[in-house]
């Protein structure tokens, strides 16, 4: 980082600096809070939610959403200084006295100070912020880290009350669950393995405890997630999931966290994923109409059940939609709920979790509610309307979601994007459907109805 001065253009920092700020802020999302307080120079936000979810398909094409973001930027002339005071503005100290060393200044008792005085959230945690130390602090453990904290905090009141041993949960070893899955065989299952699919935050996996299938979920660090956010992750998934069970949500049936690398057990699901199933993946027949709707209803009611309860999912999408035998939809995945101590307030996190695709515009920017989920349910109905799926990079619109306003203005109608992989549909009930899905996707989120109205209407569909 030679020769870096308050005035060099942002345009003009070199690939290796960039990676290296990128390594601090790629993780958790952190580049969305910066692209959602940058502005254009006439004082407007420079990114919306279509941009950021631009952003995030590179991201997904492996490149690192920090640095097209700094790139973009950069077009503007911004300069070093403006990066930092945003840098700073934003918790992002390493990075910041990375670029210019004094800009963050640390006093001896490892007090921080901060030469923007205005809006500087307040920041409790020890970092290590000297200089000779810089290079040895890993990405993990950024100020960042001390977001999560604060934010679900404040929720977890309840939560806590809840003690593991409480939960009416099986307690398994690491080592048993190793053992019922083979070793944790990575080869997927139609090729002899125990590999039922990977997510976010580990592999999912085929076993078999007492005669009883099951799908042992290992937690994993992944690049940008520190154990330790793992962890309260894990614990978090625990405790929202004993308490909840419904027909349509799957059943936790235990965990195992003796060691560093946490389990959960859940009931297998042989029908796999809605998305999964919506593309035919393994040469799965479609499935027919009918039977999409009763899925759309019976999530719904999941939804219903979780938004009664006090949670928010925050990760409705067609991947935690899973599937039994007889295709009846199961909703995975609690670990992203926040139980809300207030349910009608609306808590707005700095952590922004959810997959950009299903996000509604105010979860893009870290404010949670309800409706984000109302929202997210909105683009699986899609889904099931069409087929097609949530973000496609060698599609247009690349965004499924994006087949809203072509239909509204006309451009096409949603009878040109019918799954042609059924042939039991009717136009009325995909007509009702896709007024759900409609209602549910409108950007401001007071006009979206509540879960209770879209199960009504879903149930009011007519079939035959
Ligand atoms: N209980 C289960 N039964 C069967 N398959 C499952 C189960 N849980 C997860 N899977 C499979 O594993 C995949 C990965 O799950 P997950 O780690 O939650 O990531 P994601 O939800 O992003 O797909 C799912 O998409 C699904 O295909
Ligand atoms: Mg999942």
């Amino acid at each position: 980082m030679n020769n870096i001065t308050p005035s060099t253009y942002v345009r003009c920092l070199g690939y290796s600096t960039l990676r290296q700020l990128a390594d601090f802020i790629d993780p958790q999302e952190g580049w969305k809070k910066l692209a959602a307080d940058i502005r254009n120079p006439s004082g407007t936000d420079r990114y919306n939610q279509m941009h950021i979810r631009r952003f995030e398909a590179l991201k997904q094409m492996g490149k690192s959403p920090t640095c097209e973001l700094l790139y973009d930027w950069g077009t503007l002339n911004c300069t070093v200084s403006d990066l930092v005071d945003l840098l700073i503005r934003n918790q992002f100290l390493t990075p910041a006295s990375l670029l210019l060393p004094d800009s963050v200044r640390v006093t001896d008792d490892a007090t921080v100070t901060f030469p923007v005085q205005e809006a500087v959230p307040k920041y409790d945690g020890e970092i290590p912020l000297k200089k000779k130390q810089m290079t040895s602090v890993s990405p993990l453990s950024t100020p960042d880290n001390g977001h999560l904290t604060v934010a679900s905090c404040s929720l977890m009141v309840e939560e806590n009350t809840l003690h593991l041993s409480d939960s009416g949960l099986k307690s398994f070893l690491f080592h048993e669950l190793q053992s019922v899955t083979n070793n944790f065989d990575d080869r997927v299952v139609s090729a002899g393995g125990n590999k039922l699919g990977e997510g976010g935050f580990g592999v999912v996996y085929k076993g078999c405890i007492n005669g009883r299938t099951v799908a042992v979920k290992k937690l994993s660090t992944v690049a940008d997630i520190s154990l330790q956010d793992l962890k309260q992750q894990f614990e978090q998934e625990i405790k929202i999931m004993a308490k909840c069970q419904h027909e349509n949500l799957v059943e936790l049936i235990g965990f195992s966290s003796d060691l560093d690398q946490p389990c959960l057990v859940y009931d297998y699901m042989p029908n796999g994923s809605l998305l999964d199933r919506l593309a035919c993946l393994d040469d799965t027949g479609p499935i027919p109409w009918r039977t999409r709707c009763s899925i759309a209803q019976g999530t719904a009611s999941g939804i219903c059940y979780l938004h009664e309860n006090n949670h928010i999912h925050r990760d409705v999408k067609s991947a935690n939609i899973l599937l039994t035998k007889e295709l009846v939809p199961k909703l995975s995945d609690f670990g992203l709920a926040r139980a809300s101590v207030r349910f009608t307030r609306t808590i707005v996190t700095d952590r922004i979790v959810g997959t950009a695709a299903y996000m509604a515009p105010e979860a893009l920017r870290g404010e949670i509610s309800p409706k984000v989920d109302i929202f997210s349910f909105g683009v699986v109905l899609l889904e099931m309307i069409t087929g097609l799926k949530p973000m496609d990079e060698n599609r247009d619109p690349q965004l499924l979601l994006s087949i809203k306003e072509e239909i509204e203005d006309e451009e096409m109608t949603i009878e040109d994007y019918i799954d042609e992989k059924m042939n039991d549909w009717n136009f009325t009930s995909v007509e009702q459907m896709y007024s759900v899905a409609c209602q549910c996707l409108n950007e401001k989120k007071s006009r979206r109805p509540d879960i209770k109205m879209v199960k009504q209407h879903l149930q009011e569909i007519l079939v035959d």
